[in-house]
């Protein structure tokens, strides 16, 4: 069991009972403190709109504003009539392969329409979802007769190679005919969620998303949630109380960007692990592993704690790395010299990549790939 923790890693000493009642108090006065933080859904979409603008941020930290909107998480909704968004569907036909639906897109006075066979009228699209790193969606939104907002999320999205293929999920769809030619019909509530993970503010009224003040793409408020006290509080000169992420247990930080990338708990029924389908949902299968369930056993050479959650591989103010070197680095912070699988792992391990032996790739369909975080030895690893 321990010979993965060599090199400048030992194991802690066993915790004296006396730090384990303090860190249950402390997490009870924690615990009770973190109720008060409202969940992320309903702030967003609430009627009220941020009564901080993130503008007022970049006087502070510059540093990460002028990175911040190159992320994916700020890109990951657009509206057509942004620079270069309508053009990648425009003045193209598309026939999807499992439906056989042939599909065309024209771009007249800006506006975008999409148009199949099987169904009479040409419907707009107005939203794209997807920074496009991985791929673009078309969300088809329209009124109902009862005012609330619904849509079709289309069967075909655009990928960075710059081919239009299926979206993931759309190989068969309920029916060729009628709207849900166009792709899966999502009602009102499923459509305000759509809008709620990719948004900083989707106002609404009954159901009825307000488009015009929707702040499309995820800002600094998403994941830091009392920005409004903190930004009161430095104007007034007083100290900064605003919630570290590091002063949370490493559960509860997972479990934060969770709210949109999926809880473990949230999967309602035990998780397997030949089930390739959670490579998508990180923080899913980082949770079930031994690096994470057993990182408290972990200490420096210096006594310092090393921490697991998705802040040690990904900086969350800058898009993610595509080097593997940079994800190796925080593998060797506890494992060390690598292994002593030496059959396996004989060349020098800094100069190993890990990744697609323990972190491998999971095709999620021709286009689409996921990375699998649950690290661990595979049955398939070789
Ligand atoms: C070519 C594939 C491959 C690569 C690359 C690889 N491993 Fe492994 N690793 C394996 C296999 C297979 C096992 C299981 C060996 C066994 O059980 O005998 C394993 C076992 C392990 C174990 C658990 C067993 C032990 O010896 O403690 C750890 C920890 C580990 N690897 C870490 C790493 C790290 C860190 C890297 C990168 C520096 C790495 N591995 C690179 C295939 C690989
Ligand atoms: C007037 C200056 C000022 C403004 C405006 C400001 N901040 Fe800060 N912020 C600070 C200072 C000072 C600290 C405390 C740094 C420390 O104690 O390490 C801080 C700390 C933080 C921290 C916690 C840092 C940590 O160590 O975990 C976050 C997160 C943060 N600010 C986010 C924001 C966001 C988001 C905005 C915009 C809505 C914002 N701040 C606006 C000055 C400012
Ligand atoms: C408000 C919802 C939300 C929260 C909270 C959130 N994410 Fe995301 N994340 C997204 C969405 C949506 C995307 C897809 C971006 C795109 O369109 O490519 C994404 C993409 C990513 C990516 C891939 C981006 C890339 O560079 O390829 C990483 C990594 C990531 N998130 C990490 C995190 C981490 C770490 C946290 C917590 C600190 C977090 N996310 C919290 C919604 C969220
Ligand atoms: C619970 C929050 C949540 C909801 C609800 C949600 N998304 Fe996402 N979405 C994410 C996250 C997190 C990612 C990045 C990781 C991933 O791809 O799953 C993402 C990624 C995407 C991407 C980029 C391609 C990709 O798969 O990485 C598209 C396109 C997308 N979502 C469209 C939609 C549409 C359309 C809906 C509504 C039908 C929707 N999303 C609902 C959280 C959400
Ligand atoms: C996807 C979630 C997410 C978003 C969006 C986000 N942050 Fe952060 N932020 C974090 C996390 C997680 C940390 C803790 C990083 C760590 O411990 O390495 C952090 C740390 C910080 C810190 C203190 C640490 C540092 O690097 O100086 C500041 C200040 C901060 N964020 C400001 C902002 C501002 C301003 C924005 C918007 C432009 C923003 N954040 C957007 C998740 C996010
Ligand atoms: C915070 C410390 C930490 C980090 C970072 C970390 N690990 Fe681990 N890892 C552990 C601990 C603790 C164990 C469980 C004890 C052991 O197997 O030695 C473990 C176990 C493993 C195992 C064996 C799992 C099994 O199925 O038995 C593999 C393989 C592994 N780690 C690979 C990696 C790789 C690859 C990375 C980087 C992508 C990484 N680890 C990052 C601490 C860490
Ligand atoms: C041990 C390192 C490590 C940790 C911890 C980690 N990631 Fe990743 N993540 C990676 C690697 C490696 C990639 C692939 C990067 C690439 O090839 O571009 C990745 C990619 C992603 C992507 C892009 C889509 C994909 O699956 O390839 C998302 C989203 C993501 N991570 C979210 C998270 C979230 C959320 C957490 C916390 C639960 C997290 N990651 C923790 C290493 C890590």
């Amino acid at each position: 069991m321990n010979s993965g923790l060599t090199g400048i890693l030992r194991r802690a000493a066993p915790q004296p009972l006396l730090a384990v009642v303090v860190l249950a108090s402390l997490l009870a006065i924690w615990t009770t403190a973190h109720d008060s933080r409202p969940p992320a859904a309903p702030a967003v979409l609430s009627a009220n709109a941020p009564r901080v603008s993130e503008e007022r941020c970049a006087e502070c930290h510059s540093d990460i504003t002028d990175t911040f909107p190159e992320t994916p998480h700020a890109r990951t909704l657009h509206h057509v009539s942004e620079a270069g968004i309508a053009e990648r569907f425009a003045g193209r036909s598309f026939t999807h392969p499992q439906t056989g639906a042939r599909f065309d897109y024209t771009l007249e006075d800006d506006r975008l329409t999409v148009s199949t066979p099987a169904y009479a009228r040409e419907l707009a699209i107005e939203w794209i979802f997807g920074s496009g790193t991985h791929a673009q969606t078309p969300l088809i939104t329209w009124t109902d007769e009862e005012g609330r907002t619904q849509s079709i999320e289309h069967c075909v999205s655009w990928y960075p190679t710059g081919e239009l293929a299926a979206t993931l999920g759309t190989e068969a769809l309920p029916d060729a005919t009628g709207v849900q030619a166009l792709g899966h019909h999502r009602g009102p509530a499923q459509t305000m969620n759509c809008f709620g993970c990719h948004s900083r503010y989707v106002p609404n009224t009954d159901g009825r998303i307000l488009f015009d003040h929707l702040q499309a793409g995820i800002g600094c408020a998403r994941c830091h949630w009392d920005v409004e006290q903190h930004v009161a509080e430095m104007d007034a000169g007083e100290e900064a109380s605003i919630e570290r992420f590091a002063a949370l247990a490493p559960r509860e930080a997972v479990d934060r960007c969770g709210e949109c990338h999926r809880r473990a708990q949230d999967m309602g029924g035990p998780i397997e692990p030949d089930d390739e389908s959670i490579a998508r949902f990180a923080p899913v299968g980082l949770v079930q592993s031994p690096c994470f369930q057993q990182q408290d056993e972990v200490r420096l050479p210096s006594g310092e704690p090393v921490r697991l959650d998705c802040t040690t591989c990904h900086d969350p103010h800058r898009p993610s790395s595509n080097d593997w070197q940079t994800y190796v680095r925080s593998c060797l912070q506890c494992h060390g010299a690598g292994h002593d699988n030496t059959s396996v792992c004989s060349s020098p391990r800094t100069e190993q990549n890990c990744l697609p032996c323990h972190m491998p790739k999971v095709p999620a369909n021709e286009h689409l790939e996921f990375t699998d975080h649950w690290i661990r030895v595979r049955s398939t690893a070789e």
